[in-house]
């Protein structure tokens, strides 16, 4: 099967092409640009990979949330874990966003960054004694409490200190969200949230020990759901939670309904009514009067960042063709682990009636499961073009790894016709630098 041909397929490339802002990209000479900036500048001063990010359109994607949901007091707290860059929290964090966070190191990041700890949720459903120890000290807003077990360990840890914690319920509603199975986490079997059968016992037992304080009760039931329906049936569920607690004369400051608001992957993929979507959740949380927290990731940076690649070379198999990339799995692992989908295009964008062909878009990772794209109809490309990974915002970085002893990728922020190197592609003198030998070998 060597050779090229025009397959039946349509490119991705043509509609990025017709609407490249829903990647937070623009096409400028048939070029792709992030703001003012061509991404082949970046990718001539900084090489390959790297991840680029755009700083106004994770402003206006956070700027278009909170004015959908701001009807009443609310706060975004952004997911921490989607793209953690402290230059990204820093430019959140002028915004006034808090933080979801689930590590101490997440704790970390964000108080860095300039985020009061006044506005930092801590999930997670296992914490370390030195994790709480931090949190308490910090005195972060809410720690979402997971089981009874974490009460009791919290309530410990809050004692030792002599202070109070400040905790929320994080509830399991046992709500199917439809989204990849390792997406979804307020299923009943999912290790996640305290069921609904035991929250009351447990939300009555923290209210009763008085080193601990109950400021809410919480969920999050998965990511990349693109409709308001799981939402709201979430929401069902805790109501009967929340005026039990009322009439107990429990009284609550928040309401948390999680992240997992979904983005557009593909140009014809559906995109959430921000709109509707914040009416309706607003809607159906008004009469608790509690404040709203939400804990968006993947919807603010998701579609703000891209992971620009060349092709080091081409590939003819026996039964396929590979067009094999300078990144790889531990670059995005999002392909490999959940069958991701981003779509990958030239950044000097071919016209449409360009010659196509059918591929898969491999890294040189040594695993079958390397792979960004598989069976992909694409632009026929050459050894050292420019490719750009779309949607690659959101847990790309944070997810990736120097398997194989390769160096993550660079990150840079553009910012209007400028941009900034905010994390250089590490040495591989420096992934060895830690290491040590053990006197008997050395
Ligand atoms: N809150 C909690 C408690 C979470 O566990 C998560 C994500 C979020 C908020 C943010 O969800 P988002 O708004 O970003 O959907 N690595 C996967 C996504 C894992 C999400 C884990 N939890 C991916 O690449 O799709």
């Amino acid at each position: 099967m060597a050779g090229t041909s025009v397959v039946e397929q349509r490119s991705d490339h043509i509609g990025v092409t017709a609407d490249p802002s829903r990647f937070g990209l623009r096409v400028v000479d048939d070029a792709l640009q992030m703001e003012g900036v061509p991404l082949q500048t970046i990718a001539s001063e900084v090489g390959t990979p790297t991840y680029a990010y755009s700083a106004a359109a994770i402003e206006t994607r956070y700027d278009s949330l909170a004015r959908a949901v701001g009807r009443g007091p609310t706060t975004l707290c952004y997911a921490v874990k989607a793209n953690s860059a402290q230059a990204v929290l820093q430019l959140l964090a002028r915004r006034g966003a808090g933080a979801d966070i689930v590590s101490g190191g997440e704790l970390i990041r964000a108080q860095r960054a300039g985020i009061p700890a006044d506005r930092i949720v801590f999930s997670g459903v296992g914490k370390s004694s030195d994790e709480l120890d931090a949190a308490i000290a910090a005195g972060v807003r809410s720690i979402n409490l997971e089981s009874t077990e974490e009460r009791m360990q919290v309530a410990a840890r809050a004692r030792a200190q002599g202070r109070v914690a400040s905790v929320s319920l994080r509830v399991n509603p046992d709500i199917d969200p439809k989204t990849h199975p390792y997406l979804a986490t307020g299923l009943q079997e999912s290790k996640f949230g305290i069921g609904m059968e035991d929250a009351l016992a447990v939300a009555r037992a923290v209210h009763a020990d008085p080193s601990l304080s109950l400021v809410g009760v919480g969920c999050h039931i998965g990511s990349q759901i693109n409709d308001a329906q799981p939402f709201l049936d979430s929401i069902d569920r805790m109501r009967g939670l929340l005026e039990t607690l009322r009439a107990d004369g429990i009284a609550l400051r928040q309401l948390d309904i999680g992240g997992g608001l979904g983005i557009p992957y593909g140009p014809e993929d559906p995109v959430v009514d921000l709109e509707t979507w914040g009416r309706a959740v607003t809607e159906a949380t008004a009469g608790f009067g509690l404040e709203l927290v939400l804990e968006p990731g993947r919807f603010i940076v998701g579609n703000a960042g891209v992971l620009l690649t060349r092709v080091l070379l081409r590939k003819n198999g026996e039964a396929k063709r590979f067009v094999i990339v300078d990144a790889a799995m531990n670059d995005l692992l999002r392909p490999a682990l959940y069958q991701a989908r981003h779509v990958i295009t030239p950044v000097r964008v071919p016209g449409a009636d360009c010659d196509v062909e059918q591929a898969d878009v491999v890294g040189p990772v040594c695993e079958s499961g390397d792979f960004l794209a598989k069976d992909r109809t694409l632009p026929v490309t050459q050894t050292g073009d420019l490719l750009a990974v779309l949607s690659a915002g959101a847990y790309g970085m944070t997810m990736a790894s120097t398997y194989n002893t390769r160096p993550q990728p660079a990150e840079v922020l553009v910012h209007g016709d400028d941009f900034d190197v905010i994390r250089p592609r590490p040495t591989v003198e420096a992934l060895l630098e830690d290491e040590r030998i053990p006197p008997w070998l050395a």
